[in-house]
């Protein structure tokens, strides 16, 4: 090779590389606030016409009159979009503009370390010898287990924390990354497992937690759709399972639980960001952690799964207005995790059940596990509230999981109160 034949090739593989990650250029964050009928349908055209991609609520059906809706629109259609929204007078804001460069900024955390590190946002590999590696610090407080497989064949390994013990012991089932683009979740989920082995042994609630109880942990639920989101489609939502009959992807993880499946504020159309998928559990990630919890059911008291962004703390139903039977146990619960989590930063969390705080949405993991007979059943909505949405920096992962912390363990506290 000579040494322009070289450079060449380099730039060859570099445009090839570059040329499989989607990029964002131009697009940008628009928060719409429809104030009239007129302006939902509108919203829901627009969404049939050009691909607009929806980041709350998370698909056109869910939109609202006097709500806010926040989409990303790509950069060759801005012109028109604003133009549209002119003419029908429709209230709205930019967020963010220009896509790229807030993924770009995400990263702002120097220096940029090649191993794992806590407050970054690790890639599925890096995770994956992270779990490998906590595991065997220490056995006494930490153990794992592989519950299966993902659909394209990565070991979801479940983490348990708690202090060994010949009795039987209850616990709390959590889960991180059900949704691939929501990357605060799975760097919670890494942070609750630290926390809790570094403070075991001094922190006295964090002790007696681990004490009397296990609490599992499910660092990425969604593997697949988050290792895509790092190499390929940053804004990728749903599972990357194929659908038979159509060249769309995937389907939303928490749309596919047996709870109301696809009666409400799900999208029986395999290219929606919200398809209840072919069958209740279809996916084999739903399947793998609903087995688990079943067979389990007996000692799970709490179940937790970490989503973002909004600043919600949320409990069944979703997929009905009407109350949970525990509905005043579970405000009184989530007031008091949302109280303890505003202390720290005065970040403000709204909290309510899911369908009357947000929307109808059937499907979801939360009411399954409530209906099986997992009393403390909740879902959080991490930061933020827009400015960044799923592009929260780095630089917020550390008071983002010291606040949530405070959330997790006030819940936890309450359920080994009454356990
Ligand atoms: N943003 C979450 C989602 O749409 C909220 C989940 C609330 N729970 C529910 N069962 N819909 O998946
Ligand atoms: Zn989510």
């Amino acid at each position: 090779f000579t040494a322009n034949m070289k450079v060449l090739l380099l730039f060859g593989l570099v445009a090839v590389a570059l040329a499989d990650i989607a990029r964002f250029e131009g697009d940008q964050l628009l928060r719409l606030k429809p104030a009239l009928d007129d302006h939902v349908m509108l919203i829901k055209e627009l969404a049939n016409s050009i691909q607009v991609d929806f980041w709350r609520p998370e698909s056109p059906e869910l939109v609202k009159v006097n709500s806010e809706v926040d989409i990303r629109v790509p950069a060759m259609y801005i012109d028109m979009v604003y133009t549209i929204l002119q003419q029908n007078d429709m209230e709205h804001e930019v967020l963010i503009v220009n896509l790229q460069t807030a993924v770009d900024a995400q990263n702002d955390n120097k220096p940029s370390p090649r191993t794992h590190s806590y407050t970054k946002y690790n890639s599925w590999d890096k995770i994956q010898s992270w779990i490998a590696s906590i595991s065997s610090s220490n056995p006494g407080l930490i153990s794992k287990q592989v519950i299966g497989s993902t659909y394209e064949g990565r070991p979801m390994t479940l983490l348990k924390l708690g202090k060994m013990s010949s009795s039987t012991k209850p616990a709390i089932f959590m889960d991180c990354g059900i949704h691939a683009r929501e990357w605060i979740s799975p760097a919670f989920c890494q942070w609750f497992v630290m926390e809790a082995l570094s403070t075991y042994g001094t922190d006295a609630q964090m002790t007696s937690l681990l004490d009397q109880m296990d609490v599992f942990v499910l660092p990425v639920f969604n593997i697949d759709g988050y290792d895509y989101t790092h190499k390929t489609n940053r804004m990728w939502r749903k599972t990357r399972s194929r659908n038979s009959g159509s060249s769309c992807i995937g389907t939303d993880p928490n749309r596919n639980w047996n709870a109301g499946w696809c009666t409400v504020g799900a999208s029986s159309n395999p290219c929606s960001d919200t398809f209840c998928g072919q069958t209740p559990e279809s996916e084999i990630e739903v399947k793998n952690v609903a087995d688990f919890i079943r067979r389990n059911k007996s000692i799970i008291k709490s179940y937790i799964t970490v989503h973002s962004y909004s600043q919600l703390l949320l409990f069944p139903y979703s997929y009905t207005y009407d109350l949970a039977a525990d509905h005043s146990e579970l405000l009184k619960v989530a007031e008091g995790a949302s109280v303890a989590l505003n202390s720290l930063h005065g970040t403000r969390y709204t909290i309510g059940p899911g369908a009357a705080t947000i929307y109808l949405a059937a499907g979801g993991s939360d009411d399954w596990a409530y209906d099986l007979g997992v009393k403390y059943s909740y879902t959080f909505e991490l930061r933020d509230t827009g400015r960044y949405g799923f592009l929260l920096p780095e630089s917020q992962i550390k008071p983002t999981c010291e606040e949530t912390m405070l959330a997790v363990k006030y819940i936890a506290a309450y359920v080994q109160s009454v356990s």
